[in-house]
């Protein structure tokens, strides 16, 4: 779907409103529409379409007000039949690239797979209107990491008979082509010469096997080197210590992490952060089998620690230890991001529309924060310590991969990270509950979000500049 800017609207307008000039604006009593947050009033006057969005109150308007209420109603739109919208962005022009990314990714629709195609029925054309050169540019900007958070969400939703790890290695050459980066597939011999247990433990219940998938964007040596490294379990059926059936399905979405890792990068070409990326995939299909690991099996992770593996469900942690450990040991991050949809008591702690943040850097702590209020893509910080850490210890092994109980799961998982971190600075993310939430979401079509591909593009452009 193309955006393109015009001043004359088309069949259909959309404008945006707040309570306090919602009857004055509509001519529509307040009980119809009072202009909350959220709300939508669909006018239709002589074959035309004039809609108008809800901002709640007026006062202190953010720009995720706007990207939401922009989701809210391109949806509605096109739920009620429009393929042409053109909005209106009037006072709220300054808010231009939130707003045509709110509707991009509101516009998104997954195709799936009917063999009796209906006729299309997606947005064909979004224009916006009352913007100047510097807002359009702002909008086209918005618009393109609309795009990009849609690649993501695109391939997420895509099945797992599909999308295995060897296939994900192929899907990610369209990122090195578009980003200009280079990439290393490690296949399953190789990720056994060098030394990825934690892969081949995960892999090895699985006739798909496991890849580690390294891209890398080097613009200028003298910029500092930032590290992603992401989570692409592309089924988790638990393994051996196998998970109930009911919702299983929602498990093809345990590749959230490493394919938010892929959108990151599109997202620092496209802003032009100044930072050298890697970008880290472990991907593996997390399977019952003849082969597979077992619950007190011993492993050696990348880099030679060793680790009991107690439960097999908890797999993300094991191949992320080997993605952490390669990048820190090739690359010296100054910066390792990791994301995973890790903990299903991240889940527990901050409900499906927070991400979990995990860092011993304060700092660090309030730029993602800060990032997340503006950019709409939330995360929440959450603790590490040594109460979590030492019940990561095994007494057979250097750790175990679970701890002794339920209680602060999120906390012990991410304390279990930290042991492969490097030297630079770290950030934990756990996108369990917002990279794949179990209810619908009023401004985005589920189940993939896409989660932390804003929140990370945002955190480095105001990290790093651009
Ligand atoms: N992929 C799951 C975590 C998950 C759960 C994501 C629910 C999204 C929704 C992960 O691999 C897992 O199974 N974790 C276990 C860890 C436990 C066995 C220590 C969990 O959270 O129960
Ligand atoms: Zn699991
Ligand atoms: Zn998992």
């Amino acid at each position: 779907m193309e955006l393109s800017f015009a001043e004359a609207s088309g069949p259909a307008e959309l404008n945006f409103c707040p309570c306090d000039t919602a009857h004055e604006k509509t001519g529509v009593p307040k009980q119809e529409f009072s202009g909350a947050a959220g709300s939508v009033l669909i006018l239709r006057e002589a074959g035309r379409v004039v809609a108008w969005a809800g901002l709640g109150s007026s006062t202190g308007l953010k720009e995720n007000d706007l990207r939401r209420a922009s989701g809210i109603a391109i949806r509605k739109l096109i739920k009620a039949g429009q393929r042409e919208i053109c909005i209106n962005c009037g006072i709220y022009s300054g808010f231009a690239k939130a707003i045509a990314e709110g509707a991009v990714i509101g516009a998104f629709h997954f195709e799936g797979f009917k063999s009796e195609k209906k006729e299309k029925t997606g947005l064909e054309r979004l224009v916006m209107s009352g913007l100047d050169e510097q807002e359009r540019a702002w909008a086209s900007e918005g618009a393109a990491l609309g795009e990009v958070v849609n690649r993501v969400r695109e391939l997420g939703n895509q099945p797992p008979n599909i999308i295995t790890p060897a296939e994900l290695a192929v899907r990610a050459e369209q990122y090195v082509r578009r980003s200009g980066a280079t990439m290393r597939v490690w296949d399953e011999y190789e990720l056994g010469i060098e030394g990825f247990g934690g892969h081949l433990a995960v892999g090895s219940g699985s006739v798909n096997p496991p890849r580690f998938i390294l891209l890398e964007r080097e613009v200028d040596p003298s910029w500092p080197t930032v590290a992603i490294v992401g989570k692409a379990v592309t089924f988790d059926s638990g393994g051996i210590s196998i998970k109930p059936a009911k919702g299983m399905e929602e498990m093809k979405l345990d590749k959230m992490g490493g394919l938010a890792a892929l959108g990151i990068l599109d997202a620092v070409a496209l802003l032009k952060i100044p930072v050298n990326l890697v970008v880290a995939v472990c991907a593996a299909e997390n399977m019952p089998g003849n082969n597979a690991c077992r619950p007190s099996d011993v492993i050696t992770l990348y880099g030679g620690k060793t680790v009991e593996v107690l439960n097999t469900d908890a797999e993300g942690r094991l191949v992320l230890a080997d993605g952490l450990a390669y990048v820190a040991k090739r690359f010296s991050p100054s910066l390792t991001i990791d994301i995973a949809t890790l903990t299903g008591a991240c889940c527990v702690a901050l409900g499906m529309e927070r991400t979990g943040l995990f860092t011993s850097d304060d700092e660090l702590a309030s730029t993602f924060h800060e990032a997340g209020e503006a950019s709409g893509d939330r995360c929440w910080r959450l603790p590490l310590g040594r109460e979590y850490s030492k019940d990561m210890e095994s007494d057979i092994a250097d750790l175990r991969n679970s701890g002794s109980s339920r209680w602060g799961g999120a906390s012990k998982a991410a304390a279990f990270l930290e042991h492969f971190k490097g030297e630079g600075r770290w950030v934990h993310l756990d996108i369990a509950g917002s990279g794949m939430p179990d209810y619908a979401l009023p401004h985005m079509e589920g189940p993939a979000t896409g989660a932390g591909v804003l929140l990370v593009a945002e955190t480095l452009a105001k990290l790093f500049g651009r």
